[in-house]
């Protein structure tokens, strides 16, 4: 058994902000595998722009020899530069759907996933932790809530960063991703048979948090492992 928290869900359910909280609360490490799949995309589209027909061997090898840093203090590194908000951008969003459609590209950045989350106890998030990275995780949480809801957050989070919102269409875009994340082939957005689903449509965030810090806390592989905080 990996003692390893995977975290799935859909896009805008609040997964970073939670597996960033779990993690801190338990001073484990957070692995955000959205990042690298965003870092490889970056890299893509500043060496080749954002031409969705990219031959599949440029990409896998972009992602062979890309160096992906998750720092412990958050963000993510490109070949040593931070791009934690280069990654972010609309664009970018866009292109790395395209990035994690390829089977090949999916191979090489779950090995280096599984390398991290084999380190040392770890909260890891994305699509795929709980069906691909580590089938054998010691908890699995899938997270959910209903679109609209999933919605209203990711109009928070674009109004924070004083974005211009349109609702409309906020949420057919995310139908689109939910769409495009379920029906990829391979490392498809599919909750795990022994995962733990939470709807979170009607939770808080700090609600969410505590309850898998209990779940975690109460599992014999952590219990031996984790840094017991006074
Ligand atoms: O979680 P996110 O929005 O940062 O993910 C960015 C993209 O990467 C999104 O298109 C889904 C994809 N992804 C994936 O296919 N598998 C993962 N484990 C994580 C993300």
């Amino acid at each position: 058994m990996d003692c390893v928290v995977a975290i799935d869900g859909p896009v805008a359910v609040g997964k970073s902000s939670v597996a960033r909280r779990v993690a801190a609360a338990l001073g484990i490490r957070h692995i955000n595998t959205g990042a690298m799949y965003r870092a490889v995309a970056l890299k893509l589209m500043r060496l080749r722009g954002d031409d969705p027909n990219v031959d599949e061997a440029t990409m896998v090898d972009i992602a062979r020899n890309a160096r992906i840093d998750l720092p412990r203090e958050g963000g993510v590194l490109l070949d040593g530069e931070d791009v934690s908000d280069a990654i972010r951008d609309e664009q970018v969003s866009n292109f790395t759907a395209v990035v994690a459609d390829s089977a090949k590209v999916r191979d090489i950045l779950v090995e280096h996933q599984r390398r991290l989350g084999a380190d040392e106890p770890s909260v890891l998030e994305g699509r795929d932790i709980g069906t691909v990275v580590f089938k054998n995780a010691a908890l699995k949480i899938f997270l959910d809530a209903s679109p609209q809801v999933r919605v209203e957050r990711r109009v928070g989070q674009l109004r924070s960063k004083g974005l211009p919102v349109n609702r409309e269409e906020v949420f057919q875009d995310l139908l689109e991703r939910d769409q495009r994340d379920r029906l990829r082939p391979t490392g498809g957005l599919k909750m795990a048979d022994d995962a733990t689903l939470i709807d979170t449509t009607h939770y808080e965030e700090d609600f969410v948090i505590e309850l898998i810090c209990a779940l975690v806390r109460e599992h014999p592989c952590f219990q031996e492992r984790l840094v017991v905080r006074t």
